[in-house]
């Protein structure tokens, strides 16, 4: 991730992935979010990348209201595509550290993976209003963490910091901005990548691995692959967590 957000080459490869992998990924996280958004609702999606989220949701709930905040232009200007047809969604750059609106102006929030701050979206919520996180649990990509260690992007990507006591680290985070924790699940799913090509596109996106270089670390790649290799692809663990909490 660059100054601004994500640069034109990993939204362009994020928006791909995400057209390719049709729904699994995030059905759980749009069902969930889908049960508290009501008609004439205003959500607010920070670091909506290609606004895949509100695209859904959009699509589900004519007559709610669904802004995509991002720091990145060259994000906003796929999300813009994706989402020209729907008249309930407005784009809207900026930071997510830093809210450019009135407070009490949302009914939802909603965060994927992406830079926040949990006390400027308490700040935005209505009272009564909810808050809905997706995040990284610990064994998220653990098969190319295992390949690469030392090497791994840290804090650009969403682990957790403490990975003994990460449901612990995620709720505190949130309540310590005022929140009352609902719920926090976990889920955990394979990932099947068909080629190298397509794994390679996933550790530069994120990105995931320090320097990574396609040519010099391709070797590393391809024994990766040799050894995760099933019938149905390259299997890379997708842990994932969703955490939904309320402001009072
Ligand atoms: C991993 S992508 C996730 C995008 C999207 N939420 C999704 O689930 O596909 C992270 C996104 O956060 C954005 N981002 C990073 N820092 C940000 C910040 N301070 N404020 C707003 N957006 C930010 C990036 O530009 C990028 O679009």
């Amino acid at each position: 991730m660059g100054i601004k957000g994500d640069t034109e080459r990993q939204a362009t490869l994020r928006n791909e992935m995400i057209k390719r992998r049709k729904r699994p990924m995030r059905s759980n996280y749009v069902l969930k979010i889908s049960s508290v958004v009501k008609p004439w609702m205003k959500l607010l999606d920070v670091g909506c990348g290609t606004a895949h989220i509100i695209e859904d949701l959009a699509v589900r709930h004519e007559n709610a209201i669904f802004l995509g905040l991002d720091v990145s232009p060259a994000m906003l200007k796929i999300a813009k595509l994706n989402t020209m047809r729907l008249p309930n969604v407005i784009l809207v750059e900026g930071d997510g550290l830093k809210l450019p609106f009135l407070d009490c102006s949302f009914d939802v929030v909603i965060v994927r993976l992406a830079e926040y701050s949990p006390h400027e979206v308490y700040r935005v919520l209505k009272k009564g209003g909810f808050f809905l996180e997706y995040g990284l649990g610990p064994e998220a990509n653990k098969e190319i963490v295992e390949f690469f260690q030392g090497r791994i992007e840290k804090e650009n990507f969403f682990f957790p910091k403490n990975f003994e006591d990460w449901k612990k680290e995620v709720c505190e985070k949130v309540a310590d901005a005022g929140f009352l924790v609902e719920s926090l699940d976990d889920y955990k799913e394979r990932e099947y990548h068909r080629s190298i090509e397509e794994l390679m596109n996933l550790i530069e996106m994120v990105p995931l691995v320090k320097n990574f270089d396609r040519e010099k670390d391709k070797e590393t790649v391809n024994i990766l692959a040799k050894r995760y290799w099933s019938k149905k692809g390259i299997q890379i663990t997708w842990h994932y967590y969703i955490l939904i909490a309320k402001r009072f």
